[in-house]
């Protein structure tokens, strides 16, 4: 069973709580990186960027990052060098993010998108795969070099 990280903060709990269960019905293995309650006053890097990181050193296969609106999740996932993460609102990101750019960490918006729209969206997030012909690969080695001596450590 591919393992798949996940997190949420207050905004998104309800949500990753609902996904944990999906993800397990569809044969996948949620590693549950936070938060274990809900806090309204918890922060979502102190969940996102373990997961980012998780995910950069191969830990997990891919990660779902959830907060209120998914904004802060794909902000503080993306900082983390080798994470490809994108806010999904749409069934075809879900899946052309992985094919044409090999997104690897998915972030969604808990009080803006709906159980049913999530379920979809995490599902051909995570049985997408990269293409990798040679215009995406060579564009993902452009944005590699932006990350040069950049550390995963703080
Ligand atoms: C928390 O209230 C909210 O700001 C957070 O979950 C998220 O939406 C940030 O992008």
């Amino acid at each position: 069973m591919k393992k798949i990280g996940i997190c949420a903060d207050h905004g998104g709990f309800e949500l990753k709580e609902k996904m944990k269960s999906f993800l397990i019905e569809n044969h996948f293995q949620p590693i549950d990186f936070g938060a274990e309650q809900l806090d309204k006053d918890d922060d979502y890097p102190d969940f996102v960027i373990p997961l980012a990181k998780a995910v950069a050193a191969d830990e997990v296969f891919r990660g779902i990052a959830i907060c209120g609106s998914g904004v802060g999740a794909c902000i503080a996932a993306n900082k983390v060098r080798g994470v490809r993460a994108a806010l999904i609102h749409d069934f075809f990101s879900a899946h052309q993010g992985v094919e044409d750019d090999d997104m690897n960490l998915i972030c969604l918006g808990g009080r803006v998108t709906g159980y049913a729209s999530a379920e979809e969206f995490v599902l051909a997030f995570l049985n997408a795969e990269f293409i990798g012909a040679e215009r995406h690969i060579r564009r993902l080695r452009e944005i590699e070099k932006l990350e040069g001596n950049w550390s995963n450590s703080v």
